[in-house]
């Protein structure tokens, strides 16, 4: 060969080795441009020119920031991957008598248990879904997502219901959250018949054997099935499995805290300090939007009119890219990160779980480190399309040569998978922004009820 043929070769060759280095980054990029080019011109960026962090919180909470979905091209979207039902989705919901009804009822269900019951209900069910592992191996590779979602699902049906979760309906369940978060994040496209089947099991629930909470009495029968499948079956499912598979991936990469934990030597703040630094490096939002009912006012600036898209960007306000992960931070009053808003803003709908996620957060990891060493080498990245790939090891026994090839194979299987997977979510992304556009699920049924408006956003979380 000649030497310029060696040197292609040799280009070629680097190229195709360095694939899970630039590729996935590369169609990161261009996945945003695609989106923002699908989705029109932009919102209000905050923080941003327009919206410095110092005001971020206060025009977070201003009470004309109050428009959730009418107006936003974004919304068709959000309508998208949540459907059914995003009409009656708490986080969709514009403000008013329906709205005011439905948080009532999710208020109601989620005070039904107290603290004990909480601890009692989260360590039972996590146990149960923990026992499901083979019991004979000592090292198990899980996904730690999908390893967590049975538990919650668990956990949610009998908060709802007040009765243990039957088996059939847990895989509902878990398939319909599963499905949206695939959607959301573009590593799967929407599968309405699953959906759908959770949503027949919910009508016929309700039409036999209610829920101990009367649902919102604004709703018709169907709707309320909607109610449950959004709030609970979709909302608590997705956000409490994503969290802890953040939390434990956390753990499993950063072996002196897990150890500190596992000594039984701390207390329970410094896990809640290690909860708390896991959403702030990975908060599960990352862009929240508002579109704004009135004028919003501010010292020295232009106000911000009627009808502006206000993108709340999470990671870039609470700086998530950038501290080391310090879970001591939490512990100290003068040290703890001011710029933290994990559950959103109290004065502008926040989390109805903020009182008791991290409550429930600590004792599913409690459980999991009770019976387990966790070890990882993938890449740990806020919106973790990956699921967290993860090896579980009892807690019996010697750390062998055998676990660091597993580790190096786990660290190369994840690398070029993010290769595949980052080109999956091009093309299905893309798709989906083109589908929901075309579908237009929230501008139509604005237009249906009294011929509103559209502002065109890029797409956000
Ligand atoms: C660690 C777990 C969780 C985190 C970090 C989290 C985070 C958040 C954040 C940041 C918001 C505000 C978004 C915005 O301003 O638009 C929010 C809203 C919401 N969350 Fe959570 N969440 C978690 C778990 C849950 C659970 C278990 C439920 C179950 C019921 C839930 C239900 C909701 C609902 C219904 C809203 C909309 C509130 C409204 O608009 O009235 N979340 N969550």
């Amino acid at each position: 060969m000649s030497p310029t043929g060696w040197l292609l070769l040799g280009l070629a060759v680097a190229l195709v080795a360095g694939l899970p280095y630039w590729l996935p980054r590369t169609v990161i990029a261009l996945r945003v441009r695609i989106f923002a080019r699908v989705g029109g011109e932009e919102g209000v960026r905050a923080p941003g020119r327009e919206v410095p962090a110092e005001e971020f919180k206060k025009v977070y909470g201003h009470p004309a920031a109050n428009g959730r979905s009418r107006g936003a091209a974004l919304s068709d979207l959000f309508w998208y991957w949540l459907s059914p039902g995003p009409e009656v989705h708490q986080e969709h919901l514009e403000p008013g008598p329906r709205y005011d009804d439905v948080a009532r009822t999710t208020r109601q269900i989620l005070a039904g248990l107290s603290r004990e019951q909480w601890t009692e209900l989260v360590g039972r069910c996590t146990r149960r879904v923990l026992d499901e592992l083979d019991g004979h191996a000592r090292v198990h590779r899980v996904r730690l997502r999908d390893l967590m979602m049975p538990v919650w699902a668990e956990v949610y049906y009998e908060v709802v219901f007040r009765a243990p979760c039957p088996r059939h309906v847990r895989d509902l369940i878990t398939a319909n959250a599963d499905d949206v978060v695939s959607a959301l994040k573009c590593t799967g496209l929407r599968h309405m018949d699953r959906r759908a089947r959770l949503t027949a099991h919910l009508r016929d629930r309700l039409a036999h054997d209610p829920p101990p909470v009367p649902l919102p009495s604004t709703l018709t029968a169907r709707e309320q099935a909607y109610y449950l499948q959004g709030t609970f079956f979709n909302t608590a499912v997705v956000q409490m499995s994503e969290a802890m598979a953040h939390l434990l991936l956390a753990l499993a990469t950063h072996r002196p805290v897990q150890d500190r934990l596992a000594s039984g030597e701390e207390g329970p703040d410094f896990l809640d300090g290690v909860i708390n630094e896991t959403l702030q490096h990975f908060p599960l939002f990352g862009v929240a939007h508002r579109i704004t009912s009135g004028e919003i006012p501010r010292d020295g600036r232009d106000p911000i009119p009627a009808g502006s898209v206000l993108l709340f960007n999470y990671p870039e306000y609470q700086g998530s890219g950038g501290d080391p992960f310090d879970p001591d931070r939490w512990l100290n009053a003068d040290t703890r990160p001011s710029a933290s808003i994990p559950f959103g803003v109290t004065a502008n709908r926040p989390c109805p779980a903020r009182g008791f996620a991290v409550l429930t957060m600590r004792v599913a990891a409690e459980e999991v480190l009770r019976r387990f060493r966790l070890d990882s080498s993938v890449e740990h990245t806020r919106s973790l399309p990956s699921r967290g790939p993860c090896l579980l090891v009892a807690r019996t026994g010697a750390e062998g040569a055998r676990l660091r090839t597993r580790l190096a194979v786990l660290r190369l299987a994840d690398s070029w998978e993010g290769v595949w997977r980052s080109l999956v979510q091009l093309v299905l992304g893309s798709y989906m922004v083109w589908d929901a556009r075309r579908q237009g699920l929230c501008r139509n049924y604005f237009a249906a009820s009294s011929g509103g408006s559209t502002t065109s956003v890029p797409a956000g979380r």
